[in-house]
């Protein structure tokens, strides 16, 4: 028995070795693999140039979506533009002319106890702030009340004009009240400055 065992032990050492030389032989015999490939990376590296407008032009049709989709904006804000240009045409006045064209107006500012020219075309803060005056403002857009003044002649509208102010109702530029930030002189007139409704 023991004899028996011993050439069974042998023969399955035997068939180990060559299965481990056929694994050995298997792994080396896969090495053509790396071969095919290579030879695939080659086939698509050449397919890529025969293409007609191989990946430019899928970039082409991404861009050209993206283009689309810019372009859309992009007419959306000269939409908007040409919106602003229209109410900008709409509000055009005083301040459109030029410094050499405009007309001027003596205006007494009461508290600062001095009496200066203003020209039409800009605003009263602008050239009372011209004199070293600290004038009171804050959004200088007509959308606070914070440069208000009071004109001391009437209502404020026959004095100045306005350029889009937001913030006084008819009753309180009946009294005299004016945005001095939006506020352009078409006439001679007394202000109290810093007085708001
Ligand atoms: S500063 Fe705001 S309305 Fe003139």
């Amino acid at each position: 028995m023991a004899e028996v065992n011993m050439v069974g032990l042998g023969l399955g050492a035997a068939l180990t070795l060559v299965a481990v030389a056929l694994h050995f032989s298997k792994g080396t015999g896969w090495s053509p693999t790396t071969d095919i490939s290579q030879e695939l990376l080659e086939r698509r590296a050449a397919a890529v140039p025969e293409t007609d407008f191989p990946e430019p032009m899928n970039r082409a049709i991404g861009g050209g979506g993206g283009g689309v989709a810019a372009g859309a904006v992009a007419g959306g804000e000269e939409g908007a533009e040409l919106e602003e240009g229209g109410e900008a045409e709409a509000e055009s006045g005083p301040w459109d002319v030029p410094d050499d064209e405009a007309e001027t107006f003596e205006v007494e500012f009461v508290k600062e106890g001095e009496t200066i020219e203003l020209a039409e075309n800009e605003t009263i803060l602008e050239q009372g702030e011209d004199q070293g005056w600290d004038l009171p403002y804050a959004c200088r857009q007509g959308q606070c009340v914070s440069c208000a003044g009071q004109v001391q002649d009437g209502p404020a509208e026959e004095y100045v004009v306005h350029n889009d102010q937001q913030m006084l109702d008819d009753n309180e530029l009946d009294e005299g009240y004016t945005l001095t930030c939006v506020a352009y002189p078409k006439s001679s007139f007394s202000i109290e400055t810093g007085e708001a409704p």
